[in-house]
C-alpha cells in the first residue's frame, strides 16, 4: 500500500493532488455535530465518550473528501488529566483552576495522564478501524506554552498577558511548569501514536505573545524536547508544529524544533513563506478562516493565491486557524473540490 498523501507530503514528497484537512473540521458549523453534542452532559464528557468522539471525528469525513481525520478531543484534556479543574461554559469558553505556585505544581500528577486519557486512545483506535485506508489520522496536543497560558490565567480572556508577566517575573516557576507539561504532552502523544495516530500536531495558539527570548525558551526549546522524545520512540511518525502568531519567528521555530511540517497562520503571506521557508520539509495552511465563512469566488481566489505560491512544493492545504461556527458547510465542499482539482 502506498503511503497516505498527508504522510507523503510530510516526508517532503509531492503527491497526485494537494491534500487538505481543516483545523476544527468537526464543530458547531455542522448540524450533525450539534445534534451529537446535545447527547453529552458537557463538552469534556463529549470528549471522553469514545462512541460520541469517534462519530464526531468521522462526521466531516462523511461529508467531504478530506485527506485526514483529526481525533475529536481538546488541548485542555492534558491539564485536566494532570488534575486541574477544567470547565467549558456555554458561550464563555474554558475556565480552569489556576496553577500559580510551587504548591499547585506539586499537586499535578504526570503519572496519571495516560490512564485518565484512555478514552482518547480508545477513540483513536475506533476511528482507525472505520477510516478509509487512504486517509490519515491525526493526533494532537497543545504545546506546553499554550497549556501554561490557560493554567496560569484560568481562562484566555486576558490574552496571554498575565502568563507573559509570569514568564518574566516568575521565570523559574514557569520553567518548572513547562517541564511538567513537556513530560505530559510526550506521554499523551506517544499513547495516541500507539493507538493509531499516524501524524501528530502541536497547537501553540499563544506562541505570538512572547518576545524573541521568551519564544526561544518557552516555545522553541520545549517543542524541540517533545519532537526529540517522540522521534526516539516513533521515528517514522511526522510531527506538525503550529506556532500561531509567531510571525517571522516561525522560520527559526521550524528549523530548531525539527518538526516535519510547519503550519502557518493567515498573517504570513504565502509569497513570504515561499521565499523564507524553503528549508522546511512541508508547509501547511494558510487560508484565513473568514474567507471560508464568506465562500464563493473570493474564497477560491484566495485559495489559488496560496496554491500558486506554495502548491509547487510539499503543501497540506488548511486554514490559518479553525473553522468558524458561522461557516456554511457547502463552502467546505467547494474548497475541498477546488484544492483537489488544482495542478501545479
Ligand atoms: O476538529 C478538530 O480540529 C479537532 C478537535 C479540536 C477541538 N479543539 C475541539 C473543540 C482541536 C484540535 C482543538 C484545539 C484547541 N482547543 C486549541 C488550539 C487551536 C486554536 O483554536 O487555537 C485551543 C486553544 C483549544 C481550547 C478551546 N477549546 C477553546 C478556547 C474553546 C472554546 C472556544 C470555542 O470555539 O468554543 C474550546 C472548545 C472546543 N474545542 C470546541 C470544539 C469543537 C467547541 C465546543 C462546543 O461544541 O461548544
Amino acid at each position: 500500500m502506498r503511503e497516505k498523501r498527508i504522510v507523503e507530503v510530510l516526508r517532503g514528497r509531492m503527491t497526485d493532488r494537494v491534500p487538505i484537512w481543516l483545523m476544527r473540521q468537526a464543530g458547531r458549523y455542522l448540524p450533525e455535530y450539534r445534534a451529537l453534542r446535545a447527547q453529552a452532559k458537557d463538552f469534556l464528557d463529549f470528549c471522553y465518550r469514545p462512541a460520541l468522539a469517534t462519530e464526531a471525528t468521522l462526521q466531516p469525513l462523511r461529508r467531504y473528501d478530506l485527506d485526514a481525520a483529526i481525533v475529536f478531543s481538546d488541548i485542555l484534556v492534558v491539564p485536566h488529566a494532570l488534575g486541574v479543574r477544567v470547565e467549558f461554559r456555554e458561550g464563555e469558553g474554558p475556565v480552569l483552576e489556576t496553577v500559580t505556585s510551587e504548591a499547585d505544581l506539586t499537586r499535578l500528577s504526570v503519572r496519571k495522564v495516560a490512564e485518565r486519557l484512555e478514552p482518547v486512545y480508545r477513540t483513536i483506535a475506533a476511528v482507525r478501524t472505520e477510516l478509509d485506508q487512504e486517509k490519515a489520522l491525526i493526533g494532537f496536543a497543545g504545546s506546553p506554552w499554550t497549556l501554561a497560558v490557560y493554567m496560569l490565567e484560568g481562562r484566555s480572556g486576558v490574552g496571554g498577558l498575565e502568563a507573559k508577566a509570569a514568564a518574566i517575573g516568575k521565570a523559574a516557576f514557569v520553567g518548572r511548569l513547562i517541564e511538567v507539561l513537556v513530560e505530559a504532552v510526550v506521554e499523551h502523544l506517544d499513547r495516541q501514536i500507539v493507538a493509531g495516530a499516524e501524524v501528530v500536531q502541536l497547537f501553540d495558539s499563544w506562541a505570538g505573545v512572547l518576545d524573541a527570548a521568551g519564544f526561544e525558551r518557552l516555545v522553541i526549546e520545549p517543542t524541540r524536547a517533545i519532537v526529540q522524545a517522540l522521534k526516539r520512540r516513533h521515528p517514522e511518525v511526522p510531527v506538525i508544529g503550529f506556532p500561531r502568531g509567531a510571525g517571522t519567528g516561525c522560520a527559526r521555530y521550524a528549523v530548531l524544533t525539527g518538526v516535519d511540517g510547519l503550519s502557518i497562520d493567515s498573517q504570513i503571506r504565502a509569497a513570504w513563506a515561499r521565499e523564507h521557508l524553503g528549508e522546511v520539509r512541508a508547509l501547511q495552511g494558510n487560508l484565513d478562516n473568514m474567507w471560508l465563512r464568506e465562500g464563493g469566488g473570493a474564497m477560491l481566489a484566495r485559495a489559488d493565491e496560496i496554491l500558486g505560491q506554495l502548491g509547487g512544493r510539499p503543501l497540506i492545504f488548511n486554514l490559518g486557524h479553525g473553522v468558524l461556527p458561522e461557516t456554511r458547510p457547502e463552502h467546505v465542499t467547494a474548497l475541498v473540490e477546488h484544492v483537489h482539482a488544482w495542478r501545479a
